[in-house]
């Protein structure tokens, strides 16, 4: 699946500028700076194709990226911190929020979760939004290169435990490091088992 072409398709800044939903799609959410277009780059195996940086709130438009002409793959503005003003931040926000509750094709939200600090309010917030919509979610423990070995248990514990109030959760976490390659080819055997 990833091995075929993939293309960045368009950047939508309102709900009227989504493409049509005539495939699959998966998209993925987090925190401010917490590596999602990283990990999509890693996924794609295109470091340039999703715009990363360590300014938080770097992504500010929902992305959609082409894979191999049957799935969409999306890119999300992070929530939490940002580094833009209010009003710009507030506007993306809502536009994530009628996104992540009203897209008949999302088949599966990704919430990324910083490896170093766990589930936050915001991720929670956030989880409660994808349980009223029953969009199914799961989460990627992100920057595992950043942890120490006996420090990965504790976080994983935290967010099994986070998870378990969540009745669209999905229970199987996924650990990666977007730097080192952990958990990406798991990941996208995830995507591509998604029906
Ligand atoms: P917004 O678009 O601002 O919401 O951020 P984002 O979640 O898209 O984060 P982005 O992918 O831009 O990454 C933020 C920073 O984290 C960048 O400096 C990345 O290089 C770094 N980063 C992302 N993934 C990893 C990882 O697996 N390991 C390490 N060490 N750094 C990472
Ligand atoms: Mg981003």
């Amino acid at each position: 699946l990833f091995a075929g072409t993939t293309d960045f398709l368009k950047g939508v800044v309102a709900m009227n500028g989504l493409p049509d939903p005539d495939r699959m799609e998966v998209c993925f959410a987090g925190r401010s700076n917490v590596g999602k277009s990283t990990l999509i780059n890693a996924l794609t195996g295109r470091k340039g194709l999703a715009r990363a940086s360590n300014t938080p709130g770097r992504t500010q438009e929902i992305n959609f990226f082409t894979v191999a002409e049957s799935h969409y793959l999306v890119d999300l503005p992070g929530y939490g911190y940002a580094n833009a003003p209010l009003a710009v931040v507030e506007k993306w926000q809502r536009l994530l929020k009628n996104y992540l509750s009203g897209r008949a094709t999302l088949r599966r939200a990704f919430v990324l979760i910083d490896a170093r600090h766990g589930v936050k309010d915001v991720d929670e917030e956030i989880m409660k939004l994808l349980d009223r919509a029953a969009v199914t979610f799961q989460c990627v423990l992100t920057k595992a290169d950043k942890v120490k070995l006996q420090d990965r248990e504790k976080v994983l514990d935290q967010t099994r435990k986070a998870l378990s109030k969540h009745p669209a959760a999905y229970p199987e976490l996924v650990l990666t490091s977007s730097e080192k390659g952990d958990g990406i080819e798991t990941l996208r055997s995830i995507i591509y088992g998604l029906e």
